[in-house]
C-alpha cells in the first residue's frame, strides 16, 4: 500500500445532484452563484457544469472528495435552492469538463430531444432520471459544449 491510500479525502471523484429552484432564479442570483462558483472551483481544481431550466438545478462537479463535499455542505446551506438529491457519485480517472471551473447550460440550450431521451419528458426532469442517464446527459451537455451546439 501507498501512503496515497490513506488520503481518500484527496481522492477524485465526480457528483451528480439535482436540487429545486425555490421560487424563481434571477439573473443577480444566477450570476453570483456562478461567480463564487468559478472563484472557488478554480482555486480548488473543481470543474463541472451547472445546468437551470426554471424548476431544476442540475451540477456536475469534478474534484478532490474533499473540495466537492465542501461545495455540496455550502449548496444544501444555500438559500437559493433546497432539496438537494444526489444523483451519481463515482470516483473519477479524468476530470472530463477540465476546461470548465463551471460552464453554464441555461433552459434554452436545453432542446426538447435532450429532455426526452434523458429524462423522457418535453421539459428538463432531472427528478426522473436514473444514474446512468444523468451520466449520459452530463456527457451530451460537455460534447455541446465542446462543439458550442445545443445540447
Ligand atoms: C445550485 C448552486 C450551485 C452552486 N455551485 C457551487 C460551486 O460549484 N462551487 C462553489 O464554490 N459554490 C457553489 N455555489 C455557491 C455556494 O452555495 C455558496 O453560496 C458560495 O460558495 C458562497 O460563496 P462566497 O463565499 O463567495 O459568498 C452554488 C450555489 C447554488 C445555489
Amino acid at each position: 500500500m501507498t501512503e496515497s491510500e490513506f488520503d481518500g479525502e484527496a481522492e477524485p471523484m465526480r457528483l451528480l445532484y439535482y436540487s429545486v429552484v425555490p421560487t424563481s432564479c434571477s439573473r443577480d442570483d444566477l450570476k453570483s452563484i456562478l461567480a463564487s462558483s468559478r472563484k472557488y472551483n478554480a482555486i480548488n481544481s473543481v470543474t463541472g457544469v451547472l445546468c437551470l431550466d426554471n424548476r431544476f438545478f442540475f451540477q456536475v462537479l469534478e474534484g478532490s472528495r474533499r473540495s466537492i463535499n465542501h461545495i455540496l455542505g455550502r449548496v444544501m446551506h444555500d438559500p437559493r435552492t433546497t432539496d438537494v438529491n444526489i444523483v451519481l457519485a463515482e470516483p473519477l480517472a479524468e476530470p472530463a469538463f477540465r476546461a470548465w471551473a463551471m460552464a453554464f447550460v441555461g433552459a434554452d440550450s436545453l432542446s426538447r430531444r435532450v429532455c426526452e431521451r434523458y429524462c423522457g419528458d418535453s421539459v428538463f426532469r432531472p427528478d426522473r432520471m436514473s444514474s446512468r442517464s444523468a451520466r449520459a446527459f452530463a456527457l451530451d451537455i460537455l460534447a455541446s459544449l465542446v462543439s458550442g451546439k445545443k445540447a
